[in-house]
């Protein structure tokens, strides 16, 4: 049997312990190991689980002393920030907060990071449904609009300055906070608009800028996340017939404050098994 590839996963959130009991308890049957686990606090929990104290990663300034060949980050886009190319430079990455992408700097130093080191930059589809097809669409030039919708409720939100005012202020009837292009969005509510950014990313030939991000606050949506996707194409000449998908993504949520919904983690898993393959250099959604 050919050797296992080692995964290192920064962040101990709920995505993080799904991703750390899973690779203990099957990794091996998927041909993946856990090399380290880190997280902002080390906790005893983290070591309990890992069970072997040398699984835990204390300094994440320390991550190349491991031998990893995939990070999965489960943690918050600032990680990216500071260590997303130094990750690169080191092994392949799987970005599990691509709203990151938003800061251009950023998503260009890690391109040229991943030109130079030829290793991939995985993009998990997560909560997006579709993700390829709008991939697809991108790389015939046939995408003409994309938007995406997000309704949570106001206890799953993770805002700072205005959008939260507004969301505390939030009573018995659902509040659009946002609506305008993916970029800015993803700096008011990083924990929240992956999909959004996910998208963005999917549909590149629009973008951050081009693709169109709704973020709904809704007080009546006590046990779901609520994700609307809307895809235009091209119109028939012929009798100006236009060509739309919509989808609606009802993901049931453990508790009004969880930031990701449950449907949502096996999808990550799979991204995760299918990053399980160095793709070579850029950006690639799983
Ligand atoms: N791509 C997608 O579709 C998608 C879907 C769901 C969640 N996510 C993202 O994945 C990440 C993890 O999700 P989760 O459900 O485990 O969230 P969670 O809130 O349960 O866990 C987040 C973890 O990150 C840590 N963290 C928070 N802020 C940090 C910071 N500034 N620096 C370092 N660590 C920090 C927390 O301590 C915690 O361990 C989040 O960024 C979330 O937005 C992405």
């Amino acid at each position: 049997m050919s050797e296992l590839k080692t995964v290192g996963i920064v962040g101990f959130g709920r995505l993080g312990q799904y991703l750390v009991n899973e690779l203990l308890t099957n990794g091996a049957k998927w041909g993946l190991k856990l090399g380290f686990v880190w997280n902002r606090t080390a906790s005893q929990q983290l070591y309990d689980s890992c069970g072997d104290s040398n699984l835990v990663l204390e300094e994440l300034s320390q991550f190349d002393r491991y031998a990893v060949d995939l990070i999965v980050e489960v943690s918050h886009p600032v990680v990216i920030q500071e260590f997303g190319t130094k990750f690169v430079n080191h092994c392949d990455l799987m970005i599990g907060s691509p709203s990151c992408l938003a800061d251009k700097h950023l998503e260009e130093s890690l391109l040229l990071a991943s030109n130079k080191s030829n290793r991939t930059v995985f993009i998990p589809s997560g909560a997006l449904w579709g993700g390829n097809d709008i991939r697809k669409m991108s790389t015939r030039n046939t995408l003409k609009g994309l938007s995406i919708t997000m309704h949570f409720h106001p206890d799953s939100l993770k805002l700072d300055g205005e959008l939260k005012s507004l969301n505390d202020s939030i009573l018995d009837k659902p509040i659009t906070l946002y609506k305008g292009p993916v970029r800015q969005v993803c700096s008011l509510a990083p924990n929240n608009v992956n999909t959004m950014a996910a998208a963005a990313i999917a549909g590149y030939t629009l973008g951050f800028d081009g693709t169109v991000g709704c973020l709904i606050a809704d007080p009546n949506l006590k046990d779901y996340h609520k994700i609307e996707i809307e895809v235009t194409g091209p119109s028939n000449v012929a009798n100006n017939c236009r060509f739309s998908v919509s989808t609606t993504r009802l993901s049931p949520s453990m508790g009004n404050s969880a930031v990701t919904s449950m449907a949502t983690f096996a999808s990550f898993l799979s991204s995760l098994l299918n990053a399980n393959k160095h793709m070579g250099k850029g950006f690639q959604l799983c």
